[in-house]
């Protein structure tokens, strides 16, 4: 008999199928996905563009509800928790466009998510975390000081980046983080989300077309035709 002890892994898909309905047809983009997400472990998915891996990650980050199965996040069921809720307090999400406020500078980007979702640092202020944050992924002060527009765009991912590390939450999910950095920035990026899924027990999800990333997680999936398989890195 399994031990009844055991704790629900931090995200599970049971049975989860999405379809999107237009005025004349019909797409089915995920179709009965199974899959347990743990904590302390990188995950990385793969797949062909269009086969439904932004809106895997927007059902499993709380920001739309699967036309069938359950989503659940230690046990509870995300409807029942609060989408609100789950978002605020045990997902950030790094968006595939960014999503930054387009008038606000980089720093208060980083501090207003913090705000939002009531993040205080263990020590110092939140616009001292903030500013500590975008300058370890490479953004000075002044750049961080200037309105986000008027950043390239892989400084403007850096944004969203810090905006999402810095709110202390229980699972991480990235949509092609590292497209628009180059190799250096792109590897200290991955350095961190394995910190992250190593050193503090998150759990991370990322979605890209990079091998190099694929080959520093610890579970690669891939996603075809509406279903996901994985396969476990050999090391
Ligand atoms: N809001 C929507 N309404 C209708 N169809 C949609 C919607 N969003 C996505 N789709 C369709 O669902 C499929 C999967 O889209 P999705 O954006 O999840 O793919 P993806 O794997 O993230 O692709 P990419 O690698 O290009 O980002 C595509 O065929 C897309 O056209
Ligand atoms: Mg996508």
């Amino acid at each position: 008999m399994t031990s009844a002890t055991a704790a629900p892994p931090v995200l599970r898909l049971a049975g989860v199928s999405h379809t999107y309905s237009g005025q004349r047809r019909r797409t089915a983009v995920l179709k009965d996905i199974d899959y347990a997400f743990e904590r302390g472990t990188f995950y990385t998915i793969l797949g062909p563009s269009g086969s439904g891996k932004t809106t895997l990650l927007s059902l499993a980050s709380g920001l739309d509800t699967p036309t069938k199965g359950t989503i659940t996040f230690e046990g509870q069921d995300l409807t029942e928790l609060g989408l609100g809720r789950y978002r605020n307090q045990h997902a950030a999400t790094i968006f595939q466009q960014y999503n930054l406020l387009t008038y606000l500078t980089a720093l208060q980007n980083v501090t207003c998510a913090m705000e939002i979702t009531g993040t205080k640092p263990t020590t110092g202020s939140r616009k001292a975390r903030a500013l500590h944050l975008l300058e370890k992924i490479g953004l000075d002060k002044a750049m961080a000081t200037r309105n986000v527009l008027q950043l390239s765009g892989g400084q403007q991912q850096r944004v969203a980046i810090a905006r999402a590390l810095a709110c202390d939450v229980d699972i991480l999910f990235a949509d092609e983080p590292t497209g628009n950095l180059d190799e250096d920035t792109a590897a200290g990026i991955i350095g961190t989300f394995r910190e992250l899924a190593h050193e503090q027990d998150k759990c991370v999800v990322v979605v890209s077309h990079s091998q190099q990333l694929a080959a520093q997680s610890d579970r690669v999936l891939t996603l075809r035709k509406g279903k996901l398989t994985e396969q476990v890195n050999a090391r």
